[in-house]
């Protein structure tokens, strides 16, 4: 586990940007942590270190934002609006899960459904910072 100070939203998109180098079909990444604990502009930073010229916004109402690489598809989902987990079936996320690339808000709403190998990023408020506690993916380089 690594546990980081991300006192800034700089930091916070140069953390994003840094799990974006280490990346691979098949990865799940569960973006936990309170409203406004800045998952979005973690995903942000991920996503534009992969694609510079896009803004990505946050799904909030789309609920799923996708963006095109040639080996995956990337999905930002913010899920704090599903009510059941089955909804995400709907979405087509649960095909997605283990083949394309999915970085998850609110990844709780999936229930038992989220997969055990996901990377965690628990996102808690420190005063005007946050502080970041990375969980899982062993022997990858985060
Ligand atoms: N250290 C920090 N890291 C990230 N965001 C920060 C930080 N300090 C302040 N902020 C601000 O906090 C807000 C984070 O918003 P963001 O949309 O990323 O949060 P979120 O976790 O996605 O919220 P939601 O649950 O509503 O989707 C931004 O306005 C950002 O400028
Ligand atoms: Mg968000």
């Amino acid at each position: 586990m690594h546990e980081l100070s991300i006192n800034s939203d700089t930091e916070m998109l140069a953390l994003g940007a840094r799990l974006g180098r280490v990346l691979r079909a098949g990865d799940t990444v569960a973006l936990i942590g309170g409203l406004g604990a800045g998952k979005t502009t973690l995903a942000r930073g991920l996503v534009q270190s992969l694609l510079p010229h896009e803004t990505v916004p946050s799904p909030t109402y789309t609920l799923v934002q996708t963006y095109e690489f040639p080996e995956y598809t990337l999905w930002h989902c913010d899920l704090y609006r599903i009510e059941h987990a089955d909804e995400a079936y709907e979405l087509g996320l649960m095909d997605a899960l283990g083949e394309d690339v999915c970085l998850l808000e609110w990844p709780d709403r999936l229930g038992g459904l989220l997969p055990e190998n996901a990377l965690t990023v628990e996102i808690t408020f420190d005063g005007e910072g946050r502080r970041v506690s990375l969980r899982g993916w062993e022997g990858r380089d985060v």
